[in-house]
């Protein structure tokens, strides 16, 4: 099946006793045993099945399903939030004392996450500028355990090289994680070249209505986790029946990442996703290829509105000719650019600010990815909390707007950002 056919049908069996149409919602909490066998079965993964939601839920396998098909990868595990999704990516790999290497132009909670909260758990997280991919090669030690960056940094747009980051890390037998929630997968899919593990916040495009907060990582099934640098997939896990994920699981061996995450982060920390929200999860993906499109042609004509606009100093965006992530992003997004547009106004933060309040149509908030056009000023919201320094590296200005372009008529759009920068 192709991308658009697999968004609509890919991972669901029509349940025979009920033969309903749309996924069901399963809103249980547990599954009953067959026998004492079944449920022991179960638990030593002799089969597979249902037991608690917090685990897993039919609704949320549908997601999982269709989500590992349209990525291209072997399978995928749904979570709370993309949030959730990164955290739980980096602890299934590393435990206090082991190190990843990370891009430095990552959305402000990610970079939070690796500069702060990681340390507090021993685990490292040296930040590098990608546009330089020899960067990860110089910052690898023995101790690092992964590579981490997202497809277009966040908010300066950047497009990631994730052929020449992935070569790196195959060098040095290590995975590439790569958080793709600015290029779904009808756009880019990272394990085509060479990423090993997917993240995306469904919360953005997937989603696409600003409704749900949800994430998604997906295991390309094309990483051997037997090195034994890797202790927490070949030493035994006294959690979970002494299993060593890299060698003892049989056929499943391959999705081991996966299933690791399931079996311990996500069973013993929790951060489940409802099977509501995956529902309404898999209602974002029917449209998600068609509403692309709208969000890349309208991002497209808002960019090169703006850098006609005499109140505008700059403007980025991937798709615009003759800007400097032009042929990264023609060689690697397809079907469009996407609808994240950035740009700085005249006048510096002041004339951000004024800029921000004298919208009308489109919306001033912290999100990106919704059907309705967006805008925000990065400096003095998302990124806030990094220093003067810190903004630099990321690359961002004080009188940036970030705007997440909708699926609005674009002439309703052209003209409220128009009005907005006072139609001079
Ligand atoms: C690139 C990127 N990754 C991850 C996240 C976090 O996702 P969530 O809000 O679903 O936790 C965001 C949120 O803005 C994001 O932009």
């Amino acid at each position: 099946m192709k991308f658009e056919t697999t968004a609509l049908h890919g991972a669901q069996a029509v349940e025979q006793d009920n033969l309903s149409r749309a996924v069901p919602i399963h809103r249980t909490t547990a599954y009953l045993f067959k026998s004492t066998e079944h449920a022991a079965n179960l638990f030593s993964l002799k089969e597979l099945g249902n037991i608690y939601t917090r685990i897993g839920n039919p609704t949320q396998n549908i997601l999982e399903g269709r989500m590992a098909m349209l990525e291209g990868g072997a399978a995928s595990l749904a979570l709370a939030s993309g949030t959730s999704a990164i955290f739980y990516s980096i602890i299934n790999i590393c435990q206090a004392g082991d190190e990843v290497v990370a891009a430095n132009n990552l959305y402000g909670g990610t970079y939070s996450q690796f500069d702060s909260i990681l340390p507090q758990l021993g685990i490292n997280v040296t930040l590098v500028d990608p546009t330089n991919p020899e960067n990860f090669s110089n910052a690898i030690n023995e101790k690092t355990r992964a590579l981490y960056c997202e497809t277009i940094g966040n908010p300066g747009l950047t497009v990631t090289d994730i052929e020449a980051i992935a070569k790196i890390a195959q060098e040095h037998n290590l995975p590439l994680i790569v958080d793709a929630t600015f290029t779904p997968p009808c756009i880019l899919r990272p394990l085509e070249h060479g990423a090993n593990i997917v993240i995306h916040s469904l919360t953005k495009w997937i989603g696409g209505h600003g409704t749900v907060i949800g994430g998604i990582v997906t295991d390309g099934g094309n990483f051997d986790w037997t090195d034994p640098k890797f202790s927490l997939f070949n030493e035994p896990d006294n959690s979970y029946h002494g299993l060593r994920y890299a060698h003892d699981l049989g056929e499943m061996n391959k999705i081991a990442f996966a299933l690791r995450m399931r079996l311990v982060p996500l069973r013993n920390l929790g951060a489940c996703i409802s099977p509501d929200n995956c529902w309404a999860f898999l209602q974002g993906m029917e449209t998600l290829s068609l509403r692309m499109e709208r969000h890349s042609e309208n991002g497209l004509a808002v960019a090169k509105f703006l850098q006609n606009h005499k109140q505008v100093e700059w403007v980025n965006y991937p798709g615009l000719e003759g800007s400097e992530n032009y042929a990264t992003a023609s060689r690697y997004l397809k079907n469009g650019f996407g609808g994240m547009v950035a740009f700085g106004v005249k006048g510096g933060l002041e004339a951000g600010k004024h800029f921000i309040e004298s919208l009308q149509l489109v919306s001033h908030l912290a999100n990106v990815g919704d059907a309705k056009s967006l805008a925000i000023h990065p400096a003095s919201t998302t990124h806030s909390q990094l220093s003067a320094k810190q903004l630099t590296e990321a690359g961002i200005s004080e009188s940036m707007i970030r705007l997440s372009v909708g699926i609005e008529h674009i002439d309703d759009i052209l003209a409220d950002i128009g009005q907005a920068l006072g139609n001079k």
